[in-house]
């Protein structure tokens, strides 16, 4: 595997059905619990309300990807899941891909995004707060494992 150049551009866009494969392995090896399926995955590409994103680099180089989910009835959008590749991390692209979150958020009138992070996930809540996400509750055995969650949140500008 090319690992992913310091100074390489991370782009993030929509995914596509090649990515599929790419998703499914991420997830596995991203997550313990609580997965998305590839069945999953394939339904959210066509879902009105799901988006699910992916940061590249160098062209079609798979990096990570979010996921967002979207309610009618509530201006409330929510981070379902975001993963980086294990040897791509810490160069920006979780960063870039909750960024990109946001903005997908904000272009269909959501007025605030939120999502939920286990309480052991250091990295994660890490990149959370650093981009401006406060903790508005919490939640005990949230995940099929036990785990407890933190709820965050972020108002969209
Ligand atoms: C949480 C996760 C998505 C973060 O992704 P990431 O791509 O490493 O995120 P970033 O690179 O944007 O930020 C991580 C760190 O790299 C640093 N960084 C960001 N851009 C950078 C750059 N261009 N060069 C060097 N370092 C950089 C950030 O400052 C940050 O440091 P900090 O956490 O000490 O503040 C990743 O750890 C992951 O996939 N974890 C497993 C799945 C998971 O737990 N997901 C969350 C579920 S709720």
């Amino acid at each position: 595997m090319t690992p992913m150049p310091a100074t390489a551009a991370v782009r993030v866009r929509r995914a596509e059905l090649s990515d599929l494969d790419d998703l499914a392995a991420l997830e596995e090896s991203s997550f313990a619990t609580d997965r998305l399926s590839r069945a999953q995955y394939r339904r959210h590409l066509d879902s009105e309300s799901a988006q699910v994103l992916v940061a590249s680099a160098n062209h079609r180089h798979f990096l990570g990807t979010a996921v967002v989910f979207f309610r009618k009835g509530t201006q409330v959008a929510r981070l379902y899941s975001i993963a980086t590749k294990k040897e791509a991390r810490g160069k920006g692209v979780g960063s870039a891909l909750l960024e990109a979150a946001e903005k997908l958020a904000a272009r269909r009138r959501c007025v605030s995004l939120r999502l939920e992070v286990r309480t052991d996930n250091e990295d994660a809540m890490r990149l959370y707060e650093r981009l401006g996400y406060r903790r508005i509750g919490h939640y005990a055995r949230y995940y099929g494992d036990g785990a407890d969650a933190w709820r965050y949140e972020k108002v969209l500008d």
